[in-house]
């Protein structure tokens, strides 16, 4: 057995309010720590969208009543709240801004929107952007020309990895993260994987791609699942949703990397722990950690999951490495594939996170 620290995930979807039949603050942070996290940092596009005051309170509310495990809670950035976002800065993670369509109505298209966002956003608080191809060039040079330090979520392409491994040579202020599906899928998997459940935003990309990823580790700041949930008939039936259920199997998919040799446990360790926590400012979480078996050899199944969604795109794959018991604050709070860890016992971290990076 080793142990290791409470994961952290800076990229979740947990669908409250508004879709909680995919997903709920309970079922989301159950699944996240079944997967060996104990915190996790929750999208805002939820229905209604987070994007005030308002509706940040309405998801507030609820994971406090129901999270199981630590969190934190992005705001969206809007067409509308440009002045009034940064009232909300020290109640929630960070600032995401969609500049891709995906799921949800929060895509940004104007350039002066971007702009003024990126402008009025405070320094020291994380803004975190899904920006692909040529939208990453685009974000890269407003961040460096106000001179504000940039999270840009789950890059999947070659292109995109090598651009920001030049910002970063440059100077630029600029961090990354990257999805186990886009380390250990492609679109080669689509026919196996049917076109609906194969959707995701980004989508798979080439062989190419993915050994990019693979090559410019280094480059790579966090692991984050993008745990995107929707449910099987949704995900098989007319305009199938994008986005994939990833908390259950990421540290599997990762330690069997470690054990094929492929990076180090420090290399999973540095990018789904002490970088998420730094760039996000996250406060310690004393007595936390994670018994994993890294030698039990394991088979994805979706029915023992926690998750809602009622599937995963890594059905069948056998894993190795398994965890067996997760500490929180001093309580167990997963053991013999039982959550324990009770609805309320999770707490908002952002209200004492703090940015020593900037
Ligand atoms: C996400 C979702 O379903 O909320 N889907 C996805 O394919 N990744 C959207 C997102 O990550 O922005
Ligand atoms: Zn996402």
């Amino acid at each position: 057995m080793i142990r290791l620290p409470g994961l952290i995930d800076p990229h979740v979807h947990l669908r409250e309010p508004g879709a909680t039949y995919k997903e709920d603050f309970d079922s989301g942070t159950a699944a996240a720590l079944a997967g060996g996290f104990t915190a996790v940092l929750a999208m805002p596009n939820t229905k209604p969208p987070l994007t005030n005051g308002p509706s940040l309170a309405q998801a507030q509310a609820a994971a406090q009543d129901k999270a199981r495990c630590d969190y934190g809670i992005y705001l969206g950035a809007g067409a509308d709240n440009v002045a009034s976002a940064a009232e909300c800065a020290l109640q929630v993670c960070g600032l995401k801004m969609y500049l891709d369509q995906t799921f949800g109505p929060l895509r940004l298209d104007e350039l002066a929107t971007l702009r003024d966002h990126v402008a009025h956003w405070p320094v020291d608080r994380p803004l975190a952007v899904h920006a692909e191809g040529r939208n990453l060039a685009a974000i890269l040079f407003l961040a460096a020309l106000h001179e504000r330090p940039l999270h840009v979520c789950h890059v999947s392409r070659k292109a995109e990895i090598t651009l920001i491994r030049a910002a970063k040579e440059k100077g630029i202020k600029v961090t990354c993260e990257v999805t186990p599906h886009h380390l250990f899928l492609t679109e080669d998997d689509l026919p196996q994987l049917g076109a609906g459940r194969g959707e995701v935003r980004p989508r798979l990309a080439t062989a190419a791609d993915r050994d990019a990823l693979w090559a410019n580790l280094e480059v790579i700041d966090c692991f984050a699942t993008d745990h995107a949930p929707h449910t099987l008939a949704e995900k098989d039936g007319e305009n199938p949703p994008p986005g994939f259920p990833g908390l259950e199997t990421a540290l599997g998919l990762l330690l069997t990397a470690v054990h094929e040799g492929r990076m180090t446990l420090d290399d999973l360790l540095i990018r789904t722990h002490t970088n998420p926590r730094h760039i996000f400012g996250l406060p310690d979480q004393p007595e936390t950690f994670v018994e994993v078996d890294p030698d039990a050899l394991w088979e994805v199944q979706a029915a023992q999951m926690y998750t809602r969604c009622g599937w995963t795109p890594f059905e069948g794959m056998r894993l190795r490495g398994r965890v067996r018991r997760v500490t929180l604050r001093d309580r167990l709070a997963y053991a013999d594939d039982q959550v324990l860890a009770p609805p309320g016992y999770g707490v908002d971290l952002a209200p004492f996170a703090q940015n020593e990076i900037y």
